[in-house]
């Protein structure tokens, strides 16, 4: 380090006329989504570490939960011939960019780092094409979480709901008390997610593989589906006036302010609750969503092909940091999520960590792992767009319940 600056002085006065050696670490553009307080706290750690080891960090965060519009403006940079070297990308999208030719893979560094044997199977498929890797992961979200305010529901005597029949009678309280029972942001992605939940709770978890994994058509067209549009409409009647366009993690703040008393949400919304400074367990409670099951979101950031041998460099130190056991535990302490790599301890981690790994190991051993749809890792994103579509249009509008059945099944159709 002390060379290099020794070099670029010398260059400065002109004591010195050579080309500087490459950065020691390399450099990567990084372009993800994270924004929020708890987000971009996490990623501040990635990037930390990654100038630690001498590499240039060039930031491109793309805010919008979900990252839709970091999607957008990925596709605008590859068409323009400039992708950024390392993207927040995830699930099915890696295997399409990878079809495209678009991606360079890190396999020296996954062979050297042993990555096969420390990450779980159903994770190390995703992030390889063609048998190398070409992303590397971070964390293990779920979705299925409901965020709750223990004062508020303390203030109608109401209990933890463990069914939906028991969440919309604790709402009818809420209501009759004058209190928002739930905190929604009305943007497509929030919708689905919601969706997505109910879909695992009144369905079970067969019904969720057969309908937002293998888009099965009778599943889609089924009485279930129907009971699923129906809670949504019930819980459309549960959200506060100005819910339409809010983002997620003010959602979450009507939590944390006592505004309102539920929020359903990946455990992205933990890292708020934690960067507000808010205790698990007194603060907040964090109860999986009725139901049983586990909706799975693993993020992951996915290199692209550039030519630049400093970019290269960077790409590896990235890989190589991202699967370091250090990095996956300030990581995802940070963000709410846990460590994609198997053999990090989870000392140090909350209660809403510990539950999360324990349903995660139940959720394997009896078949209940599933992937989110909402967040990218079950279907290709045409199909998803049209859950995202089908869901939004039935919750800001009238449309029954049965035309709204009719209309996604056709939807899915056209699209898969
Ligand atoms: C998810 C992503 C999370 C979180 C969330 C809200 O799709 O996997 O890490 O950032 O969006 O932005």
């Amino acid at each position: 380090m002390r060379m290099r600056n020794y070099l670029m002085a010398a260059v400065a006065t002109g004591a010195l006329v050579l080309p500087l050696p490459a950065l020691a670490g390399g450099k990567v553009e990084v372009l993800h989504w994270w924004t929020s307080g708890g987000e971009a706290k996490a990623v501040g750690e990635l990037k930390k570490s990654f100038e630690a080891e001498g590499g240039t960090w060039i930031d491109s965060p793309i805010a919008g939960g979900g990252g839709d519009a970091a999607m957008t403006a990925l596709r605008a940079r590859v068409v323009g011939g400039n992708p950024p070297a390392a993207v927040q990308l995830k699930g099915p999208g890696i295997q399409e960019w990878a079809r495209q030719g678009a991606l360079a893979d890190v396999e020296d560094v996954a062979t050297a780092e042993r990555w096969d044997d420390e990450l779980p199977p159903v994770l190390a498929e995703i992030m390889k094409y063609e048998g190398k890797y070409v992303a590397a992961p971070v964390n293990i979200h779920r979705v299925d979480w409901m965020w709750v305010n223990p004062e508020v529901l303390g203030k109608v005597d109401a209990e933890i709901p463990t069914t939906w029949d028991e969440f919309n009678a604790v709402a009818d309280k809420l209501m009759a008390a004058g209190i928002t029972p739930l905190a929604h942001g009305g943007q497509p992605w929030q919708d689905a997610t919601v969706f997505e939940t109910v879909v695992l709770g009144l369905g079970g978890p067969d019904f969720y593989r057969k309908a937002l994994v293998e888009l099965d058509q009778e599943a889609l067209t089924s009485d279930t589906m129907v009971k699923v549009f129906n809670q949504m409409r019930q819980l459309r009647g549960y959200v506060d006036p100005g819910f339409s366009g809010r983002d997620w993690n003010l959602a979450t703040s009507m939590v944390m302010n006592g505004e309102a008393a539920f929020q359903i949400m990946g455990d992205w919304a933990k890292g708020e609750f934690l960067a507000a400074g808010k205790v698990p367990g007194k603060d907040f409670l964090c109860i999986p969503t009725p139901g049983n099951g586990f909706l799975l979101n693993s993020d992951s950031f996915t290199f692209f092909k550039v030519a630049d041998p400093d970019e290269v460099e960077g790409q590896k130190l990235l890989a190589k940091l991202i699967m370091s056991p250090d990095f996956q535990k300030t990581f995802n302490m940070a963000k709410g999520s846990i460590p994609a790599r198997t053999d990090v301890s989870l000392d140090g981690f909350d209660e809403c960590a510990v539950k999360s790994h324990e349903d995660l190991q139940r959720a394997t051993a009896d078949n209940s792992l599933l992937p989110s749809m909402a967040h990218e890792m079950a279907v290709p994103r045409t199909v998803r767009g049209e859950f995202l579509d089908a869901v939004t249009n039935f919750f800001n509008s009238d449309q029954s319940s049965e035309d709204a059945v009719k209309q996604l099944a056709a939807a899915v159709q056209r699209a898969g």
